[in-house]
């Protein structure tokens, strides 16, 4: 049998379960779902579970509500960890020569793809084959267990009922652009950050341009930012005619320079976009100083640090404008584009918002010129469900990076990686848990043989882009960093385990790819 990665469980399986004669079935499920299969109840299904399940009690009540306690207790008992698939309304559409029940459970099977069985004891259904398996055929599962890079699935299990919720709401209300989730949502990005305001936009690239366009930096300006980033802070200054000017990084932050950005200021600087990499605020203050002293607009690119601490603040409430990320993958991620700007001034936020629709102060009256990068509903609804996990997730994913930083520290020690720092007066929201290595080729080659995903963030300086190529450019450490970085997995579901089994797979790929001790104590945090 091909890989399975979903188990339905049916009505008469889940029953067999719940039951005295249960054979080595449950122990089965169980190791099952820890390595990683998902084990699913159908809710259309529900009633006959619960007839089922509170049949192998006393079998005699009648009364639908004391069975449904009856079963309740026993699926809390005695059932693997398993997840409600819901049912949709196309299950109960498709009817041919099977009955209703058995048909949508394979409609809803299928919607899960191809790599889902339905457990059954029901002699009709194994008869039936195909989808349909019996305890043997359970038994004789293999399973893959894989280690991922960051972890949605996991995370979308914890969230699952609030996630359809707040989808389904925005289905029925049809608000699709601009609807009541978008208000919602800047309300609690702005508490939790303790900015002023909030503007949901279409992604962190828009989010950027919005805030460099209220900034009106436009032709022959320039902006200060790093080289060592993702190509969208700098893409977005040259997109609006500005020249981005590449101060270099800290080299154990990796976040821009602060000594070195007053003497890349000149008469042309509108502005400086320093980037909070990795989730760790750049050094906000020493910036606001130096912007103060010549009147330039801070615009902090805080699109992997939503959720950071910088002394008493914030990240996205530490400057006159910030902007995030809420790509998939970012600590804070929707399912799709999405991204916010944050302000602490008035004006800014008015223009903020006028540009995002098209620089509209009202219906059909623009006052200026915008783009559409508005937030989709849709989006809004989605990241108001995931906030309401994220502070505890932001301290998973501290934890986990605590575990690396003990499993690392010898070799750190060693100076045969370096580990990532944070510096004291910070907290990371570890969008990103990078280390630097030497021979890194040969290393992430090893791992990703061994079953160990890693990113590269980034692997090139961004004047070095052809796209963006200022050949006159020279930054030591941002181009030393795009050589070493190595990001391991990370995500706030991370075992001690795995995190284990990629601490011991890192040292063996460093191990075999020959590289030397080459990291100074000073690189490893020790200041
Ligand atoms: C530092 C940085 N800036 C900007 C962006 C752009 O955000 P988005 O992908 O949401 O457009 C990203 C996202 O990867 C980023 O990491």
């Amino acid at each position: 049998m091909d890989t399975v990665r979903n188990l339905i469980l049916d009505a008469s399986a889940v029953a067999r379960v719940c039951g005295p004669d249960i054979g080595d079935l449950r122990t089965t499920l169980f190791n099952l779902s820890t390595a990683g299969i998902e084990v699913w109840l159908y809710t259309a299904e529900y009633p006959e579970i619960v007839r089922q399940v509170s049949a192998l009690m006393r079998g005699d009540s009648s009364c639908f509500d004391e069975m449904q306690s009856q079963a309740q207790e026993l699926l809390k008992s005695n059932m693997p960890p398993f997840q409600w698939l819901s049912t949709l309304s196309g299950d109960l559409e498709k009817i041919d020569h099977t009955d209703l029940l058995t048909q949508a459970l394979m409609t809803a099977a299928a919607r899960l793809g191809s790599h889902t069985r339905v457990v059954t004891t029901d002699l009709k259904r194994v008869k039936r084959g195909g989808l349909f398996i019996d305890e043997e055929a359970v038994r004789s599962l293999k399973v893959e267990r894989k280690v991922n890079f960051i972890d949605l699935a996991t995370q979308q299990k914890c969230l699952r009922s609030s996630l359809e919720e707040n989808i389904h709401r925005v289905l029925h209300h049809g608000s699709y652009v601009m609807g009541p989730e978008i208000t919602e949502l800047e309300h609690r990005l702005m508490q939790m950050s303790g900015a002023a305001h909030s503007v949901g936009v279409a992604s962190g690239t828009d989010a950027l341009l919005i805030a460099l366009m209220a900034s009106d930096v436009g032709p022959g300006d320039e902006v200060i930012t790093s080289p060592f980033t993702f190509f969208a802070t700098a893409e977005t200054i040259a997109l609006l005619g500005a020249v981005p000017i590449y101060v270099d990084v800290d080299p154990f932050t990796f976040n821009i320079d602060v000594n070195r950005i007053e003497s890349a200021i000149t008469a042309r600087t509108k502005a400086i976009m320093p980037v909070s990499l990795y989730g760790q605020c750049a050094e906000m203050d020493e910036i606001n100083v130096l912007a103060n002293k010549h009147s330039l607009i801070v615009i902090e690119d805080a699109a992997q640090s939503f959720g950071a601490t910088y002394k008493e603040g914030r990240s996205c409430a530490l400057s006159h404008l910030a902007c995030t990320s809420f790509f998939p993958a970012k600590p804070l991620g929707a399912y799709g584009d999405a991204g916010a700007c944050f302000s602490q001034d008035d004006e800014l936020a008015k223009k903020l918002r006028q540009i995002r629709d098209h620089g509209q102060d009202g219906r059909y009256h623009h006052v200026r010129l915008g783009i559409n990068g508005r937030l989709d509903t849709i989006q809004a609804a989605v990241l108001l469900a995931k906030l309401d996990i994220f502070e505890g997730e932001v301290v998973s994913r501290q934890r986990a990076a605590a575990r690396y930083e003990t499993l690392l520290a010898d070799k750190a020690q060693e100076g045969l990686l370096a580990i990532p720092v944070v510096l004291s007066h910070n907290t990371s929201t570890w969008a990103q848990y990078t280390v630097r290595v030497k021979n890194r080729p040969t290393v992430q080659q090893l791992m990703s043989e061994a079953g160990i995903p890693t990113a590269v963030h980034y692997p090139t300086s961004l004047y070095r882009q052809p796209a963006l190529e200022q050949s006159t450019v020279e930054c030591e450490q941002s181009d030393r960093a795009a050589n070493e970085v190595l990001s391991l997995p990370m995500h706030p579901y991370l075992t001690d385990e795995i995190q284990q089994q990629i601490a011991e797979c890192l040292f063996e790929a460093i191990d075999a790819s020959g590289a030397c001790p080459s990291f100074s104590p000073k690189e490893n945090g020790v200041l």
